[in-house]
C-alpha cells in the first residue's frame, strides 16, 4: 500500500479514507496517533496489526468535542465538568464507564470502561469533525519503539502499512497524555499514566485529592492502565540515565572502556561532552519541557544502526511536574538503569 502524506489543505480526503475504514496517522500536541474509525471493528483490528501491538491493550477514543463522549457514557464522575472545562482540548485522557456494548470490544479490550481525549491540534480536530466519527489513536509507532513526534518518525515505522499521514510538523509536548481514571463516580480521580497535566495541578484545580496509580511509585504493583505493563519506548541500543552529579564520572568511564557513546542532553551537559562522545543530540534549553519534547526524537536518532553506538547516556530531571512523565518514559527506555560507577 502506498502511504500518502496529507497536508493541512487535504483534510477532506484524509477524513474520507479514515471514515471508510482506512488508517491515517494524525498529529496531536503530545505525539502522533494512528487514526482509525472507532466504530468499525475491522478498522480498529488493522491498527493492532500495523503496530504489531498486543490486542488486549485498549485504545484512546479521540473526539472533537465533549458532546461526542455522551453517546457512550451516561454515568459521569461529578468532577468531569470542571476537568473538561479546564483541560479539553489538551493532553489529558479521561477514563469513563461506558454504556454496555456502545463501543466495539476491539477498542475497549473487553473492559467496561473506555479512554477519551480531545487533542489540542487544529488539523486533527478538523479531521475528526470531517470524518464525523470518533477516531482511535494509539501512538503511531511500531510497538516497542519510541512514540513518534514527527510525520517522518511515523513514515519510518509504518510506511506501506497505513493509508496516510496528516503532517502537522513536530509535536509540542513530546510525551503522551496524562491518563486519568474517572470510571468510578464515588472514588477520587486516579492518574494511571503521568503526562503534561500533573497531579499537583489537578489537585489545585479540584481542591480535592488526586491519586497516583501505585505501580508508578512501586515497581511491584500491577498497573491499572493495561498499556503500562509492556516494555515500551525501547531502542535497541543500551540506554543509561545519568544524574547531574555523575556526568564527569560517566565521561571518564566512556574513555576508559572506549565506549562509542551517544548523549541526549541540554546545552549545559552537551558542551562538556562534545569531544568525547561519538554523537550528541542536544535540545534547545536546559529545561524539562525541552527535554520532553526531544526525548523520543533523540532516542530514535541515536539508535540508528549506522551510528553503531554501544550506549546512549541521557540526562535526568527531578521527579516533579512534567519531570514525572519525562522520567517515567526515560526510565522505561533505560529499563530502569542509571549510570553508576562500577556497575556498567
Ligand atoms: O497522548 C496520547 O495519549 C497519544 C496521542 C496519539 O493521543 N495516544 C496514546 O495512546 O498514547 P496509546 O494507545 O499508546 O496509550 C493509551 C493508554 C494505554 O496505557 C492504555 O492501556 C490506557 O491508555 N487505556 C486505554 N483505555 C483504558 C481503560 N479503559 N482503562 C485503563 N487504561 C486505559
Ligand atoms: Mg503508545
Amino acid at each position: 500500500m502506498e502511504t500518502i502524506l496529507y497536508e493541512g489543505n487535504q483534510i477532506k480526503e484524509a477524513a474520507a479514507v479514515v471514515k471508510n475504514g482506512g488508517l491515517v496517522a494524525f498529529p496531536t500536541e503530545t505525539v502522533y496517533g494512528l487514526g482509525a474509525n472507532a466504530l468499525l471493528p475491522a478498522a480498529v483490528k488493522s491498527v493492532y496489526a500495523a503496530k504489531g501491538r498486543p490486542s488486549d491493550n485498549p485504545l484512546i477514543v479521540h473526539v472533537a468535542n465533549f458532546d461526542q463522549v455522551k453517546a457512550y457514557v451516561d454515568n459521569f464522575h461529578p468532577l468531569t465538568e470542571k476537568i473538561v472545562a479546564n483541560y479539553w482540548p489538551g493532553p489529558l485522557t479521561l477514563i469513563f464507564s461506558i454504556k454496555k456494548d456502545s463501543l466495539p470490544q476491539e477498542v475497549t479490550g473487553g473492559l467496561s470502561t473506555a479512554a477519551f481525549r480531545m487533542p489540542d491540534q487544529a488539523l486533527t480536530l478538523a479531521l475528526i469533525e470531517a470524518a464525523g466519527v470518533p477516531l482511535v489513536g494509539p501512538s503511531a509507532n511500531t510497538s516497542g519503539k519510541p512514540s513518534p513526534t514527527t510525520a517522518d518518525h511515523v513514515y519510518h515505522d509504518l510506511a506501506g502499512k497505513i493509508n496516510g499521514i496528516l503532517d502537522g510538523g513536530a509535536t509540542k509536548i513530546g510525551v503522551e497524555s496524562t491518563v486519568l481514571d474517572l470510571s468510578d463516580p464515588t472514588k477520587p480521580p486516579m492518574i494511571l499514566r503521568p503526562g503534561a497535566v500533573t497531579q499537583e495541578e489537578l489537585e489545585a484545580l479540584l481542591d480535592s485529592p488526586v491519586l497516583l496509580d501505585g505501580h508508578l511509585v512501586s515497581a511491584t504493583e500491577v498497573p491499572k492502565a493495561p498499556g503500562m505493563k509492556y516494555k515500551h519506548y525501547a531502542p535497541d541500543t543500551e540506554v543509561l540515565m545519568v544524574k547531574p552529579q555523575d556526568w564527569s564520572t560517566a565521561l571518564k568511564w566512556v574513555q576508559e572502556k572506549q565506549k562509542r557513546a551517544g548523549v541526549i542532553a541540554g546545552p549545559a551537559v552537551s558542551e562538556t561532552m562534545r569531544y568525547d562522545t561519538a554523537a550528541v543530540f542536544m535540545y534547545a534549553k536546559d529545561t524539562v519541557e525541552a527535554a520532553s519534547k526531544s526525548l523520543f526524537a533523540g532516542l530514535r536518532a541515536l539508535d540508528e544502526p549506522l551510528l553503531a553506538l554501544d550506549v546512549i547516556l541521557v540526562e535526568t530531571f527531578p521527579d516533579e511536574g512534567l519531570g514525572t512523565a519525562y522520567m517515567n518514559r526515560l526510565s522505561k527506555a533505560a529499563n530502569g538503569r542509571f549510570f553508576e560507577t562500577g556497575e556498567q
